[in-house]
């Protein structure tokens, strides 16, 4: 695997660090340092937000403070992660250049001020954010405690402003070529909206077009584009003074306003700032724990290697609507929960409070008080140690499933756009949870794809609603099959192409039909609070909720039935061969339970990978990192209860160094295991 920090090749522990809100501080500035050490803190995150103290004035570069920061830092053993500082263009740019701040898609221009709210396309801001990362670059680079470069922060938001618009508009042309093939894709004749020419084509917008749903895709697919390019103008401005020095920007949990998969390549290392909603009480914090996880299999997955856990909150947030604090060991289960699944780093927002602003009450390693006795820095303290005890180990392994599932963002896209079959909430990511949750209670690592990856070296692949069938991802499915691959498929599958146009002649289209042996003639929409069931011949009910299809099976042979309506008795539930693989099919929205029953007895015969050969107990979460020579397994405990593992033979409890046969997890405890593999 390649180092994601080679100047640096550790697990990296530290966060966001913001002196230049202190620089009339140096004894505070002096005292971070010395707490930095005490927390085993060994990398900081500078100058994310420090353009007015880099270039108070235009054209007049301030860098002395922030060489001496780097090089105090860099004296005591803490390494740089330095950022780009576009995320917020200081005030006198932002007055004197109107064009660098965004519209917004009523099309009212923004007023200075606030952050992650700049134009992607303006020219002035570009050219200011290329000439302040390369004097950065030029500085820094080549300093041997900066390790990698955070591109700006949370790249956000979309611009809808009329350099945006032109570019959107080059955008379409070159996927369209003319404007008739546009006109018959977004299928234009209806409610008489044709567009005479490419001039015409305007963004969404509230009072504008609202109904065309390949326009809204488009727009979305340009936006990322767009943001991407700008990505690539920081990444191509540090690496123009030295390659070597790894980029990364930091990403958002289930963030849809772009699609992340599509800048896998612009990026060195993936990282993303993970904010999990806990609120003391097991059901809901193994739920939140799943859907965190399902995010770090996302972050991993995208570029298949280890990413970087950039920001956690070391207490409480200051944004979420009830600041709970997090139970004693939930800091330290959190951060390992992320490391299991594949992150080599637990970094915070962020080091030390700051004083004012809106963010002057979000938890920190360093409260106002300003010394080290406090609960959230000795939880810090602990997840520190324990980085370092496992830092030889762990920094070369990786995760590796047998299991993929599909979750793609434009897929998304089009079904939570579309009209029908249920506008009170598809619940496409839901669906997908809900396999997952089964998956992570089993212990079985799982890879999060979307329709453009390769799926081929997985056994099993589910593929929830893939109601947009784009890039030719029906034929990888087939393929995967074909050749000896499980497949799990669900309702709503096969309905439209890439610009939300739907297909004639029978759904599941593209050849699915074919694939999983049936015909989906329509589908029932549910109110909440309503329910049917899939009935088993052996007598197995499972609740099904919001969407019913009435398929036909064709070839394939049915395994589950509805059991109520007037459509009981039919299909809910089959299996087709097809090559040397089969093809399920999950004809309604089945829940956790049903998925852990189908999954738990379909797993075993599969052969893939799990952390542990047996079950481990509700809320205990097992994950699996390995060399070629060693399997590392991460227990969490995401209850408050105490938990018992038996584990196989073989393992050592990597605290200790002791063999281990049973563990006795406390409430929020975290447990990481090894065995040699033979
Ligand atoms: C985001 C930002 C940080 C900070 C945190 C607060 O992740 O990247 O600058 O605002 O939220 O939780
Ligand atoms: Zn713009």
């Amino acid at each position: 695997m390649s180092s994601v920090t080679p100047k640096f090749p550790h697990m990296l522990h530290g966060g966001d660090y913001n002196p230049d809100q202190w620089l009339n501080s140096p004894d505070i500035l002096k005292k971070d340092i010395e707490l930095m050490k005490a927390a085993h803190i060994n990398c900081v995150s500078v100058a994310i937000f420090a353009w007015a103290k880099l270039e108070p004035e235009e054209g007049r570069y301030e860098f002395g403070w922030l060489e001496d920061v780097i090089n105090n830092l860099y004296e005591n053993g803490i390494y740089t992660v330095l950022a780009t500082p576009s995320g917020a263009k200081p005030r006198w740019m932002s007055e004197k250049y109107p064009e660098i701040r965004r519209v917004s898609k009523e099309g009212v221009r923004d007023l200075s001020g606030e952050r992650h709210n700049h134009c992607y396309t303006s020219p002035v801001y570009r050219e200011k954010v290329k000439a302040m990362d390369t004097a950065l670059a030029e500085r820094f680079a080549k300093h041997p405690g900066v390790i990698l470069w955070h591109l700006s922060n949370e790249y956000g938001g979309i611009c809808y402003c009329d350099k945006c618009q032109a570019a959107f508009r080059e955008w379409l042309k070159k996927k369209y070529g003319t404007i008739d093939a546009l006109n018959r894709q977004y299928w234009t004749d209806f409610w008489a909206q044709t567009y005479n020419s490419f001039e015409e084509v305007q963004a969404p917008a509230p009072n504008g077009s609202r109904s065309v749903h390949g326009l809204f895709l488009d727009w979305m697919r340009f936006t990322t584009d767009q943001v991407g390019d700008f990505i690539k103008m920081e990444r191509d401005a540090v690496k123009a003074v030295d390659p070597s020095v790894p980029v990364t920007a930091n990403l958002m949990y289930d963030f849809i306003c772009y699609n992340y998969f599509k800048w896998k390549d612009i990026l060195d290392v993936v990282s993303w700032d993970s904010y999990p909603v806990w609120r003391g009480s097991a059901a809901a914090d193994v739920e939140e724990a799943q859907n965190h996880a399902l995010w770090h299999d996302v972050m991993r997955s995208l570029k298949q290697k280890p990413f970087l856990l950039m920001e956690s909150c070391p207490s409480a947030t200051n944004w979420q609507p009830v600041s709970r604090l997090k139970r004693p060991g939930m800091q330290l289960a959190a951060s390992m929960s992320a490391v299991g699944h594949g992150s080599n780093s637990v970094q915070y927002f962020q080091f030390r409070k700051s004083r004012g602003s809106s963010e002057k009450f979000h938890g920190a390693v360093v409260d106002h008080v300003g010394h080290g006795e406090t609960r959230a820095f000795k939880d810090v303290t602990q997840v520190g140690e324990r980085l370092e005890l496992l830092d030889r180990a762990l920094y070369n392994s990786e995760v590796k499933p047998d299991v993929a599932i599909v979750f793609d963002t434009e897929n998304r896209w089009a079904m939570e756009h579309a009209q029908g079959p249920r506008n009170c909430g598809i619940h496409y990511a839901e669906a997908v949870r809900d396999q997952y949750r089964a998956l992570w209670q089993m212990g079985v690592p799982v890879d999060i794809v979307d329709e453009e990856c390769d799926i081929s070296k997985y056994k099993l692949v589910l593929a929830p609603m893939l109601y947009m069938l784009r890039a030719g991802f029906e034929e990888k499915l087939k393929a995967f099959v074909k050749d000896g691959g499980t497949l799990v498929g669900t309702y709503h599958t096969g309905l439209v192409n890439e610009n939300d146009l739907c297909y004639l002649g029978g759904w599941p289209a593209g050849g699915l039909r074919e694939l999983y042996g049936i015909w989906n003639e329509e589908i029932d929409g549910l109110w909440d609070g309503e329910e049917n069931s899939i009935v088993t011949k052996d007598g197995r009910s499972y609740r099904v909720t919001e969407l019913c299809e009435l398929i036909h099976a064709e070839e394939a042979e049915v395994i589950g039935t509805y059991g109520s309506d007037f459509y009981k008795g039919q299909p809910a539930w089959t299996v087709a061969e097809y090559g040397k693989g089969k093809a399920y099919y999950v004809a309604a929205r089945a829940g956790v339970d049903f998925y852990s029953d189908f999954l738990g007895a379909l797993i075993p015969g599969l052969d893939c990978k799990r952390a542990l050969p047996g079950e481990v107990p509700f809320g205990v979460e097992a994950c699996l990192r390995e060399t070629d020579t060693e399997r590392f397994v991460f227990l969490q405990n995401f209850t408050g209860e105490p938990k018992t593992v038996s584990l196989p033979e073989g393992y050592i409890d990597l605290r200790t160094g002791e063999a281990a046969g049973k563990l006795e997890l406390r409430g929020y405890d975290s447990v990481t295991i090894a065995k040699a593999i033979e």
